[in-house]
């Protein structure tokens, strides 16, 4: 597996962590940066790993920030995206089994790294279940691009 990793100066640690043990592990990993914990813009990261997931170059995506909210909400602006910020480890196997989430965010301001590593493991492993999930996710991709009830 092919992983895109970013974080901005609050995940910048985290991202370390992470990163070290998913090259332990075997994993190819994208790192994008940040490379310091001098003050950066987290949309930036964001629509890197974003970009390199949705056009095939990775097969999944984590952004790490202070909450993980910014870099979701950045990341999903990005069509083909399917970013979920996850806490806790049922939310991590959720969003991969029913959301076919393809970058997972995390809070280094909120979990410990040993539950982000055990989350980011849990996100790797666990398949998407299809089935009535899919045609969710179809519904929900189909949200995308240009409305045709927003006047432009
Ligand atoms: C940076 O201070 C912080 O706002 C950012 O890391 C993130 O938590 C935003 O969602």
């Amino acid at each position: 597996v092919r992983l895109a990793i970013g974080s901005d100066h609050a995940g910048y640690r985290l991202k370390e962590i992470i990163t070290a043990t998913l090259l332990d592990a075997g994993h190819m990993i994208d790192d994008v940066g940040t490379g310091s914990e001098a003050s950066v813009d987290y949309p930036d990261f964001a629509a890197d790993v974003a970009r390199r997931v949705v056009s095939g170059a990775c097969d999944r995506g984590i952004l790490v920030c202070g909450t993980g909210i910014g870099m979701a909400m950045a990341a999903n602006k990005v069509d083909g995206a399917r970013a979920a910020p996850a806490g806790d480890l049922e939310s991590a196997r959720l969003a991969r089994a029913h959301n076919d989430a393809n970058i997972l965010t995390l809070g280094a301001r909120i979990i410990r790294p040993d539950l982000a590593l055990a989350i980011v493991r849990l996100f790797l492993e666990t398949p998407f279940e299809g089935g009535r999930h899919q045609r969710r996710i179809d519904k929900v991709m189909a949200l995308e691009g240009p409305r045709a009830d927003v006047p432009r």
